[in-house]
């Protein structure tokens, strides 16, 4: 028998990702789980970032983010994204990882180390609550070159990205 409980959020497997704001000369990171695909054409994603982050201001003002795809073995930058403040610190120089230009966007930076990296144009943003969303275009797409299919797209590496669910991290395996 089922009982009713008290309406919260979290209940399916999301990705954890290193959004990218501010400029090359100050950038920083955010990790961010809140995040979806919302059309394809054309290629646009979702963020929601809670206003008191020291990156809302960043995305909101220059209306521009990098997405920058974590691997396990990227596991402590995520953790550290999501717990340190660019208030307090350059989580670029804590991480040693280089900021460099994302084309065509005008200030966001792109983690230089990372093999997949989505350049973002904000189209919309919406104050929801605790939240806000912003609606974004994918304008770029920065991979390896070794990732690159055939098909022109670009290999996700779905077994080596990190799922978060249930406020822990798994590694997601192939069922078909
Ligand atoms: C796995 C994980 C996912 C997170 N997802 C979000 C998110 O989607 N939106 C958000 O506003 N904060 C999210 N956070 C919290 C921020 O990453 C965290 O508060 C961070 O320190 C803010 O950095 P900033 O002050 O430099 O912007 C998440 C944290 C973790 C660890």
């Amino acid at each position: 028998m089922k009982i009713q409980i008290p309406p919260y959020v979290h209940q399916f497997p999301a990705p954890a990702l290193l959004i990218g704001c501010g400029t090359i000369e100050s950038p920083n990171l955010i990790t961010c789980s809140w995040f979806g695909t919302v059309c394809s054409e054309p290629p646009m994603v979702s963020v929601s970032i809670r206003e008191s982050r020291f990156s809302y201001p960043l995305v909101k003002e220059s209306g521009e983010f990098t997405v920058n795809i974590p691997r396990i073995a990227d596991l402590d930058a995520v953790i550290h994204c999501g717990t340190k403040s660019g208030r307090d610190t350059d989580k670029f120089d804590d991480l040693k990882i280089t900021p460099v230009a994302c084309h065509p966007l005008k200030s966001a930076p792109m983690i230089e180390e990372f093999l997949l990296v989505l350049g973002c144009q904000v189209k919309q943003d919406i104050k929801l609550g605790s939240h806000s969303i912003f609606i974004a275009e994918i304008v770029s797409i920065h991979c390896e070159e070794d990732l690159v299919k055939p098909n022109g797209k670009a290999d996700p590496f779905p077994e080596e990205q990190i799922v978060y669910l249930d406020k822990r991290f798994w590694i997601p395996k192939l069922m078909k």
